[in-house]
């Protein structure tokens, strides 16, 4: 399963770019918002950094404004995907941005139909947002699984993007399920390594080793 860093925070990025824990970045106007940085800049400084896709989100809401802001997300870097809405001008774009040969990520997906229709016109990825069905009381890792099994049917390549991660257990349904990236700001992923077991642990070793008066170096 690929990871996917879903910041535009290029310190938390370089953290775990350098320790090849990323595959990919994801980003959002929410994300770019944060930073506080321009969009242009941030995007181009994240694909200097990481090999993976980098996904870059259009602003407009009709089909031909979104092609043409793809166009000019792609001349950032070789490795931008361009990162639609599911609207029917979102698909609309991912179709002609697909054919032209852009990766295009389709974003904001709740259903299954609607990755259906992402796939059908050309999707790269389509990101089921989990979290955020979750919020709503409708549990979200059933998308991610309803649309590895249409995928699966009927052999659609796009990738499943797994997004709106907030916990680690998202994760590992998510790798369970099969799921082809996830994409999980950063904390999430670096609270990965911790278990509390692993603490109680090393604490106890520490002890002993101290009650023996040995040190290493
Ligand atoms: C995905 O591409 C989105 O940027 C992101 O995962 C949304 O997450 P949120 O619902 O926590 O804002």
């Amino acid at each position: 399963m690929k990871f996917f860093v879903d910041t535009a925070d290029i310190a938390q990025i370089k953290e775990l770019n350098d320790l090849g824990m990323v595959d990919g970045v994801t980003t959002n106007p929410s994300l770019i918002m944060k930073s506080g940085r321009d969009i242009l800049e941030v995007t181009k400084e994240i694909c200097d950094m990481v090999d993976g896709p980098v996904s870059a989100e259009v602003t407009a809401t009709d089909a031909e404004t979104m092609i043409a802001e793809g166009r000019k997300l792609v001349k950032i870097a070789p490795n931008i995907t361009v990162k639609v809405p599911l609207t029917w001008d979102g698909l609309q774009a991912c179709k002609t941005l697909s054919g032209e040969g852009h990766k295009v990520n389709v974003t904001l997906c709740f259903s299954t139909n609607q990755a259906l229709l992402a796939a059908k016109a050309g999707a790269t990825f389509i990101s089921p947002f989990v979290g955020r069905l979750d919020d709503v009381n409708i549990d979200g890792m059933d998308l991610i699984e309803d649309i590895r099994t249409v995928y699966d049917n009927y052999g659609f390549e796009t990738e499943i993007l797994a997004a709106s991660i907030r916990t680690v257990n998202h994760i590992t349904q998510c790798a369970l399920i099969g799921a082809d990236v996830i994409t999980a700001p950063p904390a999430v992923i670096k609270s990965m390594a911790s278990h509390p077991l692993t603490d109680k642990g090393l604490a106890a070793f520490l002890a002993d080793i101290e009650k023996t008066g040995q040190k290493i170096l």
